[in-house]
C-alpha cells in the first residue's frame, strides 16, 4: 500500500467456518504473480525491505496447522485475503 490507503478486517461466520477477510484499497496484485505469492521468498519488495515469507508463513499456519484455507481476490483498488478457519467444538 506504500503507506497510503485503507485496510479493513471483517469477520463473519459461514456454516462450520469463521471467515476473516483482510482487504485493502492499494494497487492490487498483478494477475501474473498471483499464483506465486504464497511461495517462500517470493517478494516484489526491494532488497532489505521484505523477506517474501509473510504469506508463506500465513499459509502454513492456516492450512497446515489449522486445516483452513486462504484465498486471494485482487484487482487495482480492491485486494481481499479470505481466511477460512474451521470451527471445532
Ligand atoms: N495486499 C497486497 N497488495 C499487493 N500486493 C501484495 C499484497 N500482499 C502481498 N502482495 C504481493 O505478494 C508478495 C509476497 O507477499 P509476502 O507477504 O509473502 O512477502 P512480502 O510482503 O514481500 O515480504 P514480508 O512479508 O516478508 O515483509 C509481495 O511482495 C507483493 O508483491
Ligand atoms: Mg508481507
Amino acid at each position: 500500500m506504500n503507506g497510503h490507503g485503507e485496510l479493513w478486517i471483517r469477520t463473519s461466520c459461514e456454516n462450520n467456518h469463521v471467515l476473516v477477510e483482510i482487504a485493502d484499497n492499494g494497487p492490487g496484485i498483478p494477475p501474473e504473480i498471483q499464483s506465486h505469492i504464497f511461495e517462500p521468498f517470493f517478494t516484489t519488495k526491494g532488497v532489505g525491505e521484505g523477506t517474501g515469507l509473510g504469506l508463506h508463513i500465513s499459509y502454513r499456519v492456516v492450512v497446515g496447522q489449522h486445516q483452513g484455507d486462504i484465498q486471494v481476490i485482487s484487482q487495482p483498488g480492491d485486494t481481499r485475503f479470505q481466511v477460512r478457519l474451521p470451527i471445532t467444538s
